[in-house]
């Protein structure tokens, strides 16, 4: 029997709801992004995020299910992120989905974020180009964001080692406030992205905390080193300075994502390393991935590294399939881990 569930997701600044079948196979995923109206402020504003997933919630929800062509009678459960992400963008998408499923008498599933950004790799057409087919445990994932940066054993669904995060800034986080030093726009990535392309990465000698014996990460030294860098021009800077400097920080960060991916991989032998989140989009790192990773390197295709519901729904299907039910008294988890 088929098995078709509706996902929410609304922890950061994207408003999304998706229909998802047995766990892969996409009918709808619709995603509105709030990143222009937080533009302006060059990061995310937590109180207009939520107010706007008040607003968006709704609409998105029926446009998931008309694009899908399927009526609440044809959904078997609610998926629903409860955690990571900003308290008030998590309460709007859990009461809406408590709500519905109350309503239509559906089951409510809760869904951790993360484990959503580790499923849109069982999605069916979820790979991009390089792909390599659907991932067999035991994997290593790294989900990379705005706001995470997990290093993380999967051995089996729903069983999880973490193996280390950062300890200050997400790498995302790290992309957009240099790109707001530099004045590349928002968000930083992308725009970093496209201005390390005529830049050369050796122009600049930048730090890389590589924090030895552990898997975790830091990203604040070479934060303070673009800013300490930028600080000595009081005069007009070089034409290529962005350029190189956007190269030498994008490098720094792509170097030791990669080289702990890869040692994680080499230590715990497992058969593929599936990369997830906004930061996975980035070309360096997955070209820097696929050179030193020792096992086949999974990626995605654009719409699914960002957040999505899709991957909600796909992360719920195997919770809905090993039982796992949300009682109405279920509150969000604003810093949930996964382990
Ligand atoms: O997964 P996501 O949509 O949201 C969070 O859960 O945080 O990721 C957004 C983050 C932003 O920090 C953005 O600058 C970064 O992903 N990002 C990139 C690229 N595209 C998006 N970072 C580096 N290179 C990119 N091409
Ligand atoms: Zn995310």
């Amino acid at each position: 029997m088929t098995i078709r569930i509706l996902g929410i997701e609304t922890s950061c600044d994207e408003t999304a709801a998706a229909v998802v079948e047995d766990g892969t196979v996409m009918l709808s995923n619709v995603v509105a992004s709030q990143a222009e109206l937080h533009a302006q402020y060059g990061g995310v504003f937590p109180e207009l995020a939520s107010r706007m997933h008040v607003e968006s919630i709704i609409p998105i929800v029926e446009e998931a299910l008309m694009a899908a062509h399927v009526g609440w009678d044809d959904l078997d459960a609610i998926a629903v992120t409860y955690g990571p992400g900003l308290p008030g963008s998590l309460l709007v998408g859990l009461n809406y989905a408590k709500g519905a499923a109350l309503a239509k008498g559906l089951p409510l599933i809760p869904v951790n974020h993360l484990e959503g950004h580790l499923y849109a790799h069982w999605l069916q057409s979820g790979a991009d180009d390089g792909s390599v087919g659907r991932p067999r445990f035991p994997v290593i994932a790294l989900i990379v964001s705005g706001g995470h940066t997990e290093l993380i054993l999967a051995h089996g669904h729903g069983k999880y080692e973490r193996l280390g995060g950062t300890l200050d800034d997400a790498a995302g986080e790290a992309f957009d406030k240099v790109a707001r030093m530099l004045k590349l726009g928002y968000p930083g990535g992308p725009a970093v992205e496209q201005a390390a392309q005529k830049g050369d990465a050796t122009a600049f000698d930048l730090p890389r905390a590589w924090l030895p014996g552990t898997y975790d990460f830091s990203f604040s030294g070479l934060k303070t080193a673009v800013l300490r860098a930028l600080q000595k021009y009081t005069g007009p800077m070089p034409h290529s300075f962005h350029a190189h400097m956007a190269a030498a920080f994008q490098q720094s960060v792509v170097d030791v994502l990669v080289e702990k991916t890869a040692r994680a991989a080499q230590e715990f032998g497992v058969n593929a390393v599936l990369l997830s989140g906004g930061v996975s989009a980035n070309g360096a790192l997955r070209e820097a991935a696929r050179a030193q990773v020792p096992v086949p390197v999974h990626t995605l295709r654009r719409i699914l590294c960002t957040d999505n519901a899709a991957m909600i729904a796909a992360a719920g299907y195997h919770r809905y399939q090993a039982g796992d039910r949300a009682g109405w008294d279920l509150d969000i988890d604003p810093g949930l881990q996964l382990t």
